[in-house]
């Protein structure tokens, strides 16, 4: 079986989540692809960053290293803002970051870029929503999404009424497990915007995703 552990509490006790997660490097891999495809220097912003670098725990280390996540593995322990940062760096393109974090009320400016990731998009979306819906008209989101729906009927309706109010807007999903064996969740990355429409962006996105989600579910699905 698979070893499945808590986080390491000595890492990281502020935080929410263990970083390096799943969704962690689903959402690495995806802006990764993203700055690949938009291949310009570029306008970002991350309203909700968090600090520049986190703690690496062994266990990460190594289900990182393990993965086909293999541009978010050369960027690990990096928050995503240093990530695109980084990335784009190595591509050759300058980055104009706006970066802030606990912003209240929450403004957004005109970017080539936003990443929305905030601590609970799955139970505040209500206060968010139209603000995205209106900046994706312009410009491309990517959204982080802890989708709890695993966990009952209640929380699988709160997230279909989420995707109702998306309906007809161009949105690629990535969806993995949140773990092998102990799957309470979903992890989601959505790219809404302009981006969403473009084929070659599509395809680099899909195969990431399955390749990670193939990778991912072939560990909890055989023993032996
Ligand atoms: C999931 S973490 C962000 C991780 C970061 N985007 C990354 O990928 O490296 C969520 C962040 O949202 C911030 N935050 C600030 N104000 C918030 C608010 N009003 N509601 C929810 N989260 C908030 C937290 O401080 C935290 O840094």
């Amino acid at each position: 079986m698979p070893e499945w552990q808590w986080k390491d509490p000595s890492h990281g006790a502020l935080l929410r989540y263990e970083p390096g997660n799943w969704g962690d490097i689903l959402k690495g891999e995806w802006l990764c692809l993203w700055l690949e495809w938009f291949g310009r220097d570029l306008v970002y912003q991350d309203p909700f960053c968090g600090q520049a670098h986190y703690p690496v725990t062994q266990p990460t280390r190594l289900r990182v290293q393990g993965s086909p996540a293999r541009r978010y593995a050369t960027h690990m322990g990096s928050s995503s803002a240093t990530l695109v940062q980084e990335h784009a760096a190595r591509l050759g393109y300058r980055v104009q970051a706006h970066c802030s974090d606990r912003e209240s009320p929450l403004s957004l400016r005109p970017c080539d870029l936003l990443l929305f990731d905030p601590y609970d998009f799955f139970e505040r979306w209500p206060e968010w929503n139209d603000l995205l819906l209106e900046a994706s008209r312009h410009h491309d989101v990517v959204v982080y999404l802890y989708n709890k729906s695993p966990r009952g009927a209640s929380q699988f309706r709160q997230y279909q009424a989420l995707r109702q109010r998306w309906q007809g807007r161009p949105l690629l999903l990535g969806r993995v497990a949140a773990d092998a064996v102990l799957p309470r969740a979903w992890h989601e990355v959505w790219l809404v915007g302009p981006g969403a429409s473009q084929p070659k962006l599509r395809t680099a996105l899909q195969q990431a995703t399955l390749e990670l989600h193939r990778h991912l579910s072939d560990q909890g699905a055989w023993e032996g």
